[in-house]
């Protein structure tokens, strides 16, 4: 165990004689009444038989999915290779679209997207099929082919969604990046998916501006060499370069596109997107998820977790940038024929009461967002929600972080009313779908908690050795058995996926995460102990934010940390020694700020720069974090960013009981 780990898993273990929390909810009887599964012990039936069983179960459940072949065999399980579903052919645009419009639900309304000026589009399942069907025409027409790689670099419109489900269609394995990352994110992983084909938009309204996105791929694109084509959406009008021959926009090519398109049948195990996300190296991993058992998990957690209904208006506030977006506003809602609203820009745009304005004119009854922007809620005020009718909600969610009893508490009695359950869904970029949720209508909440495992999901706590910990003991969180919507392995290093993930406990999924179980067997999922820290609810690896920070001609080192924030769940602090004849100064610390926007993206900026003599480091050249996680939370700065942090002294007591 690293030394980092071992640290969180010390905390992990005595945040447990903190957290006191012993309130309860059950499902309001109401809604267990009519919910897919109304009792503990429906629960328990199912989930017994999901472990007992899980080609079985599994094999049942995947009927709901339209197969073009059936497939032949569940699972074969060489750890850790899962391939589900072999034999069988399907496709997930089909699944999400064509078949709805075979129903009744072709003329439901599918997407409603309000845009962040105010605009409001509607798109029923026809129309929806229309539009995937003209792009990914369009796609084809530009040489696109099935299983290249296609970088969708958009801000929350919904061509986003449709150029997810047109690369689905012709088998062309998508990789979306979050439009808050910089052209340098843009073209790290581009490279390194060798996309053939970038997919963007001029621009994006965010916070009433604009977010310029096509000057980014400019930048980046010179430096990929495997790119030959890009998109443009027109969103904004803004001016743009456009490079004849490669740069093309969006409204010519499906101008000349048919709207019709026959969905090819693709083996369950075709690959679908590969999803960047921050490791514990500087460089990201691409997660690569494939088509049927993804789809499967998305689907049933949809329809479990959310208790979709038909009559539902759905909103899930995450970006399209990150897997919340990928399972939970795109392919488990339209897996199921849900109405989905897509908004497209900022919660305090015009006003902090944006978000409640819109769950009573859509009269939204799911909501779904993350911690973070709980809190933010919270410190805005009640009279916001307040003035607004929100008794169309019937179910409210969190997901991205834990979330904090308070949170929790303020989320359930404002936005809530006291009435509606709520599930606190753990999962990750790398599980695809949700993994541990109360499900509302069966389980019985405890705040903070994200309660019990869903169908087929083995989760552990184990101790250091391998040993099971006892109740409330902390310790690492696995997961020891495959499930239908795991990551297959990391894009282009199969060697990466299994030392990351099938290492420490061989054959076990090792989550990253720390967690308890309480004598209840609820899990209490403490944080990543791995040197990933949760800002916001965005993953970032501090090994890349050092990077950005030492590819800077004036650093010579740097390390940082995650504190603890009111706001943000986490936030990063960041220790810097500087080159021999570079002095600190104000300038040079907004510089560095500045120069982390452009290397990552804004959002990766350090809440702190701190200048330090030197890194300090155990003898065997680990950086102490946990002396700096003490240092930085441990003294204000004032406000003064050009002192030069002698953290020598403390470092040269430590570094023994470090080692
Ligand atoms: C954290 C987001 C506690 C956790 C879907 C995990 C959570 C990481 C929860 C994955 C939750 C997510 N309770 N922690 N309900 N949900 N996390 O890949 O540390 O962006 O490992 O996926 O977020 O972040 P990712």
């Amino acid at each position: 165990m690293s030394e980092t780990q071992a640290k969180a898993v010390t905390s992990a273990t005595s945040i447990e004689s903190v957290s006191q929390e012993q309130r309860v909810f059950p499902p309001p009887e109401d809604f267990a009444k009519s919910a897919r599964v109304g009792s503990r012990a429906a629960y328990d039936a199912l989930y017994k038989r999901s472990i007992d069983d899980p080609a079985g179960f599994f094999a049942e459940q995947a009927r709901e999915l339209r197969w073009q072949a059936p497939p032949q065999q569940t699972l074969e399980w060489r750890a850790p290779h899962a391939r589900w579903f072999q034999g069988g052919k399907l496709n997930l645009s089909d699944n999400c679209l064509d078949r709805h419009t075979e129903t009744w639900r072709a003329n439901k309304a599918a997407i409603i997207w309000e845009g962040e000026p105010g605009e409001v589009r509607v798109f029923t399942y026809r129309e929806l099929l229309r539009e995937v069907c003209r792009f990914a025409n369009a796609l084809q027409s530009l040489g696109i082919r099935s299983g290249d790689r296609v970088g969708i670099y958009m801000g929350m419109v919904p061509e986003a969604a449709i150029a997810m489900l047109a690369c689905a269609r012709i088998g062309a394995i998508h990789s979306v990046v979050f439009g808050g990352f910089a052209a340098e994110a843009v073209r790290d992983r581009m490279n390194d998916a060798q996309a053939k084909c970038v997919i963007t938009q001029d621009g994006a309204f965010r916070r009433g501006a604009v977010v310029p996105l096509k000057p980014h791929v400019d930048k980046a694109v010179e430096q990929c060499p495997t790119v030959e084509h890009v998109i443009v959406l027109e969103r904004t009008h803004d001016p743009i370069d456009m490079k004849p021959g490669r740069d093309h926009r969006w409204s010519e090519l499906v101008e000349k596109a048919s709207a019709k398109h026959t969905a090819p049948a693709l083996d369950a195990e075709h690959p679908l997107f590969i999803l960047y996300t921050s490791g514990t190296t500087g460089k990201p991993k691409g997660v690569m998820h494939t088509t049927a058992g993804y789809l499967l998990g998305a689907y049933l957690t949809t329809k479990y977790v959310f208790d979709m209904r038909d009559e539902d208006v759905y909103w899930c506030t995450a970006d399209i940038g990150w897997v919340t977006g990928h399972s939970y506003i795109v392919y488990g809602p339209l897996s199921i024929g849900a109405t989905v609203l897509m908004y497209e820009g900022a919660p305090n745009q015009p006003d902090p009461a944006r978000f409640w304005q819109m769950i009573e004119r859509h009269r939204v009854s799911i909501f779904y967002t993350a911690p973070t922007a709980i809190r933010t809620f919270v410190k805005w005020g009640d009279q916001y929600p307040n003035k607004h009718d929100l008794s169309s909600l019937r179910l409210l969610g969190s997901v991205g972080e834990p979330i904090n009893p308070e949170a929790w508490m303020w989320y359930r009695k404002v936005i809530g009313g006291d009435r509606c359950p709520i599930v606190d869904t753990y999962w990750q970029t790398e599980t695809g779908s949700i993994v541990m949720t109360p499900l509302p209508g069966a389980i019985a909440s405890k705040p903070g908690s994200c309660s019990l495992p869903f169908f087929g999901i083995s989760p552990k706590v184990l101790r250091e050795d391998g040993s099971e910990a006892g109740v409330n003991e902390g310790g690492l969180l696995v997961i020891d058995k495959p499930w239908p919507s795991m990551l297959r392995t990391v894009w282009g290093d199969d060697e990466r996926f299994k030392q990351q993930y099938f290492a420490r406990f061989p054959g076990k999924y090792f989550t990253g995460d720390g967690a308890r179980r309480d004598a209840d067997g609820y899990f209490w999922v403490m944080g990543r102990i791995d040197d990933v820290v949760n800002v916001s609810g965005h993953r970032l690896g501090t090994a890349e934010i050092e990077s950005a920070l030492v590819s800077h001609a004036a650093v010579a080192e740097a390390a940082v940390v995650g504190v603890p924030d009111a706001m943000t769940g986490q936030a990063l602090v960041a220790f810097v020694t500087l080159k021999g004849h570079e002095k600190p100064s104000a300038a040079l610390n907004a510089k560095l700020m500045e120069h982390v926007a452009e290397e990552i993206g804004k959002f990766a900026r350090p809440k702190e720069i701190r200048f330090a003599e030197a890194v300090p480091k155990t003898r065997s050249g680990k950086i102490m974090r946990r002396l700096l996680r003490d240092v930085a939370q441990g003294h204000e700065t004032k406000g003064d960013m050009t002192t030069l942090e002698d953290i020598g002294v403390i470092a040269k007591l430590r570094a023994h009981e470090e080692e």
